[in-house]
């Protein structure tokens, strides 16, 4: 009898957090992505059935995100002829700026992980995730594939060698998500960026970042309040989201701790104390939007601190 499958989840991230451009993201609860793997019937890994995403994905293992992180570690194991067979289902928005193809990437290498028994820890194959999502952006950053595989709020010292820490989360912590329905690509958000940014507003940036990371540690929600601001990157994608600066007013005025733009966009994310906070603010979200007549989805998350799991 041929062994069983397995099935995973891996959750959707919110990558940046305002003060940490490429180097800071976090896991949210829910939404994520679902992947299958069992044994085949032919030598290697194939790609056999994708689901919600209408047909905008390929089922090319080499094009593929999940596809693609699952092989570099079949490779890495000298398995690339092992037969696998490899199932997708997609349970959140393309280009939605919440880590889509990262939540794929992270779920696909895992999967296989876990399939195969290998004893690798999921730090030991956090590189072929990122390598997986690489071939959609073309960008070797973290940010989403690390929190999404690792599970909390995951500041990465150096992209390349994949140094990294998971900060501790201060009790209360909640988010909102506003993802207003239009599309986003992280490779066109990527390209708009200066390339070159004023020397006083990275010492500005800096400051805030340090100081966040200072009151994940010591639970100080009125400096993290102080420091939650984008001075680099905000300014240059704002134009691309809908009412951006209105509904960011409008959660500053609620009490979030801050509001910004959740990776590349358009979602954007309030931090909040407590999920009361996050509540109304999502509830605000629906009534400026509405009104706009611009579709949202809004999701209250605590900051999920499994990452990805089998389920
Ligand atoms: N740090 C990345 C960006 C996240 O903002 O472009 C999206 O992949």
């Amino acid at each position: 009898m041929s062994k069983p499958g397995i099935k995973v989840f891996a959750p959707a991230s919110v990558a940046n957090v305002a003060v940490g451009f490429d180097i800071l993201g976090f896991a949210l609860e829910r939404p994520g992505d679902e992947i299958i793997i069992r044994e085949g019937t032919a030598p290697g890994l194939i790609i056999k059935e994708i689901q919600g995403a209408h047909g905008r994905l390929s089922v090319d293992v080499m094009k593929n995100t999940a596809g693609y992180s699952a092989y570099k570690l079949l490779e890495h194991l000298g398995e690339t002829q092992r037969p696998l067979e490899m199932e997708i289902h997609k349970k959140m928005p393309f280009g939605s700026g919440l880590g889509s193809s990262a939540a794929s990437a992270a779920g696909g290498v895992f999967a296989v992980n876990e399939f195969l028994r290998t004893g690798l820890s999921k730090m030991e194959i956090l590189r072929f995730a990122v390598a997986g999502e690489q071939i959609a952006d073309g960008a070797w950053h973290a940010d989403n594939v690390a929190p999404s595989l690792l599970g909390g709020m995951i500041l990465i010292r150096d992209n390349e060698s994949l140094d990294l820490k998971k900060l501790p989360l201060p009790q209360g912590l909640h988010v909102c998500v506003i993802y207003p329905h239009v599309q986003v690509l992280t490779r066109e958000s990527r390209g708009i960026l200066k390339k070159e940014v004023d020397f006083q507003d990275v010492i500005r940036q800096q400051g805030n970042l340090a100081a966040f990371v200072a009151s994940m540690y010591t639970s100080d929600f009125e400096m993290m309040k102080r420091s939650l601001k984008d001075i680099l990157v905000e300014p240059q994608r704002a134009h691309l989201i809908p009412l951006f600066y209105e509904m960011q007013r409008l959660a500053l005025e609620e009490g979030a701790l801050g509001f910004s733009i959740s990776g590349a966009g358009p979602s954007m994310f309030a931090l909040c104390d407590n999920s009361l906070i996050a509540e109304k603010i999502g509830e605000k979200a629906g009534t400026l939007y509405k009104a706009a007549k611009v579709e949202i989805t809004v999701y209250i998350s605590r900051i999920n601190q499994e990452g990805a799991v089998v389920c």
